[in-house]
């Protein structure tokens, strides 16, 4: 079965053909970065504006490196939640539209359980169906949150962040130290420089009531901004420009070590609520992260289990997943009307 996948939930016009589910015939996504640099951060309104001028050129192109035409699609899954509600509309809008058009049926996909799903982009069905019972953790820009997941379809939330996700921390101290925009990736690489000390600043490590498996991640981005700027009250005010280059390197490897602790420590917490857990599956932008990848990798390895991690095309936002997740939706049955509206909370 080959489904188109459409995504536009936040800053990336995305579009990719899906084959049975997890063999990616093509995957093409827009960036809008350079639109929303200056800004520092996504504004909505300039990014539903980008995408509906991306989307159907996007669409085309997905088509045209997948080798088919229009009339080959059997299904179109679009990513309707969560997400901002401009960007949302334009990619529920195309998905509907081409699914009225070419008469076939359309199904509606939570990104934030599409992201699981990049994980078995690539792999094989035995793969998949082996994978569950599984503990899920899905570390993006706009959540931080982990699963028991049952099935490819089925999942129960355990536990999420109470303030900031991971990405979100990570681009913020990123701002702080004054890397480019977006600031995940620049300061993964800053924190893997030579000499980069991870132990220069004893960043704290959120863990919350005892047993808890919600994570927080804006005291350690206090902590990042106080240690860069001085604590008010205390210090002379001062800005990230009188660090040295060394110091800024410590600060990076630090905050990365801190993030990725707490993210080990729930984990560990959660593994009890996964009775007969067969592997850890990890997605979202942030499990791109080198620290967090090796981390994964670690944990999985002590407790026995398979690690599922999106090849690194997949970790950021994607239509693949989208169309991934849609296909085995559809499989079993499920299909969404042309009354599909876009939502701008996760399901999950
Ligand atoms: O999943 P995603 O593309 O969008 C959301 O659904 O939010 O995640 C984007 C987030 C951004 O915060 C970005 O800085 C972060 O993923 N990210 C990284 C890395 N690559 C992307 N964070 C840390 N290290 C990376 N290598
Ligand atoms: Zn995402």
């Amino acid at each position: 079965m080959l489904v188109l996948g459409i995504e536009t939930s936040c800053d990336e016009t995305a579009a990719a053909v899906v084959d049975g589910g997890l063999s990616v015939r093509s995957s093409v996504v827009a960036s809008q970065e350079d639109l929303h640099r200056e800004y520092g951060g996504v504004v909505p309104e300039i990014a539903s504006r980008a995408h509906e001028k991306a989307i159907l050129p996007v669409v085309r192109e997905a088509i045209t490196r997948a080798g088919i035409v229009h009339a080959d699609i059997d299904a179109v899954a679009v990513g309707h939640r969560p997400g901002l509600i401009g960007s949302l509309l334009v990619g529920v809008s195309a998905a509907k539209a081409l699914a009225w058009s070419l008469g076939k049926p359309l199904i509606g996909v939570d990104h934030v359980h599409a992201h699981l799903h990049a994980a078995f982009l690539g792999a094989t069905r035995e793969q998949l169906d082996a994978a569950f019972p599984a503990l899920g953790l899905v570390v993006s820009g706009g959540h931080t949150s982990m699963y028991r997941v049952e099935s490819p379809t089925g999942l129960t939330r355990l536990g999420a962040t109470i303030d900031d996700a991971v990405g979100e921390a990570y681009d913020k101290v990123a701002t702080i130290l004054g890397l480019d925009y977006p600031g995940g990736p620049a300061l993964d690489r800053m924190a893997q420089e030579a000499g980069a000390d991870d132990r220069g600043h004893d960043f704290p490590i959120s863990r919350l009531g005892k047993g808890s498996l919600d994570f927080s991640f804006s005291g350690l981005k206090t902590a990042v901004l106080y240690a860069v700027r001085g604590v008010p009250g205390r210090d002379e005010p001062r800005d990230e420009s009188s660090l040295s280059d060394q110091q800024r390197r410590d600060i990076a490897a630090s905050f990365q070590r801190a993030a990725s602790e707490a993210v080990r420590l729930k984990l560990g917490r959660a593994i009890a609520h996964v009775p007969g857990c067969r592997s850890l599956i990890v997605g979202g932008g942030v499990s791109a992260n080198s620290r967090l990848r090796a981390e994964a990798g670690a944990f999985a390895g002590k407790h026995g289990l398979a690690l599922r991690l999106p090849e690194m095309a997949y970790c950021i936002d994607n239509a693949a997943m989208i169309a991934g997740l849609g296909a085995v939706l559809i499989e079993q049955g499920e299909t969404s009307g042309l009354g599909l509206s876009p939502v701008p909370t996760t399901a999950c």
